[in-house]
């Protein structure tokens, strides 16, 4: 990435739990030369993500919200692992202006539904899908984009959908999204990445 062309682009991945949607980027990308998981990020220390970056051998970083917000929002450590991109995977913080001013447009996110529907602060986990239920949609899915000062709000990279049944409840939707995520979540990373790394 910016011209480096002769390493991997390095990616940090950030989750504040269990963190499926880390373990298969991770399987996605463990052989792969031109993208290397570097370094995962959690805020909470129960985190199931920190058992997989350790299973992993990949070196975690549990940040405290005092410097994340107020100092230098880990950024020697960001620059020390080399990172080039960033991925949110279930990370409930709010990003740093300092975060996103150091990495334009090299930090996604997934949210899941159908952005800009049932985002924002406050709409996380199940709550997201209790709401779509609630409101009777007939479909839900998943949205990854790129991630600005706002919850939920930059440019949409991609949307999948799945369909809300009639006796759904938020387990059973939140079952589809996963599938949906854990499918194209590593694919778009993929498309992003390789494309800048050969431009
Ligand atoms: C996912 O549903 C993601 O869309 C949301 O948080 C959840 C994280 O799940 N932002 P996991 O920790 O990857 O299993």
């Amino acid at each position: 990435m910016s011209g480096q062309k002769n390493r991997a682009v390095n990616v940090a991945i950030f989750a504040s739990g269990a963190g499926s949607n880390a373990q298969k980027i991770i399987d996605v990308f463990r052989n792969d030369d031109l993208i290397k998981i570097k370094l995962i990020i959690s805020n909470n220390a129960e985190a199931g993500v920190l058992s997989i970056a350790a299973n992993e051998k990949i070196p975690s970083l549990l940040i405290k919200k005092k410097r994340f917000y107020e100092e230098d929002a880990y950024l020697p450590e960001l620059k020390e692992q080399q990172i080039d991109f960033i991925v949110l995977a279930g990370f409930l913080l709010k990003v740093p202006s300092i975060l996103i001013n150091r990495y334009p447009n090299k930090i996604v996110n997934i949210h899941p539904a159908l952005l800009p529907k049932y985002g924002g602060k406050g709409m996380y986990g199940s709550k997201v899908h209790e709401a779509v239920i609630a409101a009777k949609e007939k479909e839900s899915g998943i949205s990854i984009h790129y991630v600005d000062e706002i919850y939920d709000h930059g440019n949409i990279i991609f949307q999948a959908r799945c369909t809300v049944d009639e006796n759904e409840n938020p387990a059973t939707l939140a079952q589809k999204i996963h599938l949906l995520e854990h499918k194209h979540y590593p694919e778009v990373i993929a498309r992003l990445l390789k494309a800048t790394n050969n431009s």
